[in-house]
This record gives structure tokens, sequence and C-alpha cells, in this order.
């Protein structure tokens, strides 16, 4: 049987062993991918070695990881489409918990900060919607929250600049292109979310395992709206009235 080199990261904050890659035979079965043989090392040659996942169908965004230097779904990359070349590490930019599991939870904090869906008073569910609204949303349904665009993003890995990132813009965005949805996060994102730290390299929607276009289809709108409400005098009357209204109701 034909096998693999693969280079897995190692490092357990907990005991002090520092990071380094270690080096395994991996036999290789047709269609494998990267996850089957990180299952295969911890259960047949190092028992100590961690990492998390689920579904194994690429739903679920646990196993995210960055192999050969690109984040990806450890589940969705085949070692074929590798060339004998495996070096898998954890997402740089998440705090490191053990070898490839990082702790994600931060993203969960960010995620309640965005402002929940309101419709106006009275609007009932079910909902009748045109389909070209739903169109535009159910994009931004399909995220797996894996955060590999967040880990892709040069702002957040490298700056740390309080820049809420792609993931949670997509959130929003999902919200405010909601037809009975009655806010506008763009500004919470532009002033409390770093909006104008993304300057819409698009990394992040290259990496998307769900081809979501976060940065066409929710960052560069997000960013316009966020423009507009800001500086377009119309649309500060009409936010304006809005906001009164609402006061009166
Ligand atoms: S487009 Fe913006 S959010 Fe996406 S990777 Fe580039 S800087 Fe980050
Ligand atoms: S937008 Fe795409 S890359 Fe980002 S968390 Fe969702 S599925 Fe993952
Ligand atoms: S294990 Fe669920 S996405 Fe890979």
């Amino acid at each position: 049987m034909k096998s693999v080199k693969i280079s897995v990261y190692r490092e357990d904050p907990t005991t002090g062993e520092k990071g380094h890659f270690q080096e395994f035979d991996v036999p290789v079965k047709e269609g494998m991918v990267v996850l089957d043989a990180i299952r295969y090392i911890e259960e047949n040659l190092d028992t100590t070695l961690s990492s998390r996942w689920n579904c194994k169908a690429s739903r679920c965004g646990s196993c995210a990881a960055e192999i050969n230097g690109r984040p990806a779904l450890m589940c969705g990359t085949r070692i074929d489409s590798l060339h004998g070349n495996v070096r898998v590490e954890p997402m740089r930019a998440f705090p490191l918990i053990k070898d490839l599991v990082t702790d994600v939870s931060e993203n969960f904090e960010i995620d309640r900060s965005i402002p929940a869906y309101k419709p106006e008073k009275g609007t009932k569910a079910p909902y009748d919607m045109k389909q070209i609204d739903i169109e535009k949303t159910k994009e931004f349904r399909k995220c797996i929250e894996c955060f590999l665009c967040m880990d892709v993003c040069h702002v957040i890995r490298a700056h740390k600049s309080g820049y809420v990132g792609p993931r949670h813009v997509v959130k929003a965005a999902s919200l405010d292109m909601h037809p009975k949805d009655t806010l506008d996060r763009s500004s919470h994102l532009n002033q409390k979310g770093g909006l104008g730290f993304c300057n819409i390299t698009k990394c992040c929607q290259e990496v998307c395992p769900e081809g979501i276009r976060i940065t066409d289809n929710a960052i560069i709108p997000e960013k316009e709206r966020a423009v507009d409400s800001t500086y377009d005098p119309l649309m500060m009357f009409a936010k304006k009235v809005k906001e009164e209204n609402e006061g009166k109701k």
C-alpha cells in the first residue's frame, strides 16, 4: 500500500510542550481526505494527538485547520490533491488549546454583540417574501461557522485591530438584507466593529468552503450602507424620521 508523509503541528500549552512539527507515515487509500489521515494517526500511531471534528461531510465546520499554509477543512481536502506534500497545523488566528485544536469561542461573543433580527411591530411569521429577497439572504445562511475566513483575514491575524471579521459581517448582512428587518447594522459595524479596517482583499471569500461571496455580497454592501447612513443627507433625514416615528410607537 502507498503511504504519504504527513507533517503535523504539535504543541500543548498545558504541559509546556513547545510548538514543533512531527512527521508520520500514513497508508493512503483512494479518496482519502486529510481528516482520515489525522484520524489514522490518532488511532494507530499516536493517541495523544488532538484534533476536532464532527460530521466528516463539510457541514459542521469543526475540522478547520491550515493545510500547507492555507485555511481549509480537513474533511474537505483530498490527500491526492496535495501531491505528496502534506503539512497540517491549527488555525493561527485563534488561541491554541492543543495540537490542531483552537479556541474559537470569541466568535460566539462577537455574534451575540450583533443586534438581533427586529421586524416591524405586529409582523408575524410566516412572512410573505419575494423570491429575489430570499435569494439575497440564502447565500449567507449557508455559513457553517468554520471561521476559515476569520483565520485568513490579515487584519485579524496580524493587527488584532478590533475588526469583527468577515464571518460576522456576513451575519449582519443576512439580517440587514432581510426584507422584514427594520435595523441598520452597518453603523454598528463601522463604529464598533472596525469595518473600515477591511481593505477588501477578498482573501476571505477565496477560502470559504460554502462559496459565499463574503467581500462582494456582504462586506462591500455593508461598507456602502455605512457611508450612506453617515454622510448622505437624504439617508440621514430618513433615518431621523424613522427613529422619531419608532420613538412614538
Ligand atoms: S476582504 Fe476584508 S475581511 Fe476579507 S480577508 Fe480581506 S481584509 Fe479581511
Ligand atoms: S463565511 Fe464561509 S468561511 Fe466564513 S465562517 Fe462562514 S462558511 Fe466559514
Ligand atoms: S468534520 Fe465537519 S466540517 Fe469537517
